[in-house]
């Protein structure tokens, strides 16, 4: 062969194989090739309607890609570390057709198009699951609006709370979650290709063609910043992370609860281990695992800020750094929030032993206080004399629940008998009856709102579906015997 290299004339030797190894994406980015496929495809068809490539040729094009295609979804096609990445792998497989399909296009602008369709299509995926989650956890709520458990604050007793309540918390996180997911979606889904290495293509290119095929709202509209920035991805990790770190708490939640000292709840056989070692051991790993993943979608984030921190302008091959991370961070919190689903559908909650908590170590010595102020006494007089009282029981070794009115009017002769009703944990938290508060009849509604936005966010969703089947349009052709 007359040039010994795969980079062209220029090269007099071929790159070592360390450096092939080094260098290569290959064995990751390979993952990319439907987005490459679409985009060539469109990209082809593109220069083909402009003139600026044969007709024949960019059926020759679209062919081969079509047949590479198969070939990849059989296992079948060879992905060499010599060819870099999956663009250049699959650019070659196209044998002499391959010849013209870079033509006004650069592997800066293509990566950075791949990229973009993944990450529209894995936003969602997450949202789909996170969806999913949030729906299993209105479910669980609907069927204990009026079991009560501690809630907590320091992790010490603080007041009665409806179970329900305690759940939806997390149906807010994971909405807000969702909604990020979709507002960066709208930043993702801009056409980068056109670009070319940096400055933009001299061929009188149909960008908006481009766009239209793929699905694109806007065509990007700076090529410098077009090749240079994954600030996309960036919003997707941050939002992958802070998601997981949601889940963490949840994880934690459940791992507490699940120990003898809480009793709140019990994990599924299916969803628990057994030690090697002591025959009486149910752990629950799979909680503690959503809690330790955490871990590794705040290191996918940190390391991509990293990669991208005093990078100059445009592309820089530090940037191919930025696949693994997101690979990572998606299928790790895709598992995430189906395990968070599965173990919170399938475990029992206590309600008995949450009830009886909920009534213990003064949960309701804040609504004594209450009591007084509605009697006139201003709030922080009544906070000091129930704080007395409440000391006083401790040193006899008594709960509110037990105490008596003589007890009461030991410290206020405010106190009256309804005053014995008060501390009642239901009518605790009866009484939090304001927009977001605890009373049931609110919990009720919450579940309810809860249930239609749940509906209408699927909706959305749905409708950002209809933009990533461009991609599936463009390929379903690509079946064999087509
Ligand atoms: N594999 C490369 C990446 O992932 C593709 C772009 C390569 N561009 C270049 N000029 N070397 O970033």
């Amino acid at each position: 062969m007359a040039n010994p290299s795969a980079w062209g004339g220029r090269f007099r030797k071929e790159t070592a194989p360390l450096a092939n190894r080094f260098g290569a994406s290959v064995p990751f980015d390979w993952r990319l090739y439907r987005f490459d496929v679409a985009g060539s495809i469109a990209h082809s068809r593109m220069l083909a309607r402009e003139g600026i490539i044969e007709q024949s040729v960019q059926q020759d094009i679209e062919q081969g890609l079509r047949a590479a295609l198969v070939e990849v979804e059989a296992g079948m096609f060879e992905w060499r570390l010599d060819r870099e990445d999956v663009h250049m792998n699959l650019e070659a497989a196209l044998g002499e057709a391959g010849q013209s399909l870079h033509t006004g296009r650069s592997r800066n602008d293509q990566v950075a198009l791949d990229l973009r369709l993944f990450a529209r299509e894995e936003t969602l995926r997450l949202c789909d699951l996170t969806l999913d989650l949030q729906s299993t956890l209105v479910e669980r709520a609907a069927e204990h609006v009026d079991d009560l458990l501690p809630g907590y604050t320091h992790l010490q007793r603080a007041q009665p709370v409806s179970l329900a309540h305690h759940l939806l918390a997390y149906v807010e996180m994971l909405q807000r979650d969702v909604e990020r997911q979709l507002d960066a979606f709208r930043r993702i889904n801009v056409l980068p290709l056109g670009s070319g290495a940096l400055a933009g293509v001299p061929y009188p290119l149909d960008r908006q063609f481009v766009a239209d095929q793929l699905g694109f709202a806007a065509l990007s509209a700076n090529s410098i910043d077009a090749v240079a920035d994954r600030d996309f991805v960036v919003e997707l990790l941050a939002n992958a992370a802070l998601c997981g770190v949601h889940l963490s708490r949840l994880g934690e939640e459940l791992v507490l609860w699940s120990s003898a000292e809480f009793g709140y709840v019990e994990m599924d056989d299916a969803w628990s281990t057994g030690s090697s070692i002591m025959p009486q051991k149910k752990n629950p790993d799979f909680a503690e695992l959503v809690r330790g993943k955490s871990g590794r979608l705040v290191g996918d984030l940190m390391g991509m800020l990293t990669v991208l921190k005093g990078l100059s302008l445009a592309y820089n091959k530090d940037l191919q750094e930025d696949k693994e991370a997101l690979f990572d961070a998606v299928d790790t919190l895709a598992d995430c929030l189906a395990v968070a689903r599965e173990m919170l559908a399938s475990l029992t909650f206590n309600i008995d032993r949450m009830a009886a908590a909920a009534a213990l170590d003064y949960t309701t010595a804040t609504d004594l206080a209450d009591y007084l102020v509605r009697k006139g006494v201003p709030f922080r007089t009544a906070h000091r004399i129930v704080g007395e009282l409440v000391a006083a029981c401790v040193a006899q070794g008594r709960q509110l629940g037990e105490v008596r009115l003589e007890d009461l009017r030991a410290h206020s002769d405010l106190f009256e008998a309804d005053a014995l009703q008060a501390v009642a944990a239901s009518a605790s938290a009866e009484a939090r009856n304001v927009p977001g508060g605890t009373a049931p009849p609110r919990v009720r509604e919450a579940v309810v709102q809860a249930r239609s936005r749940l509906a209408q966010t699927r909706d959305r969703v749905a409708a950002l579906r209809g933009v990533t089947r461009a991609v599936d349009r463009l390929l379903e052709l690509a079946q064999p015997g087509d």
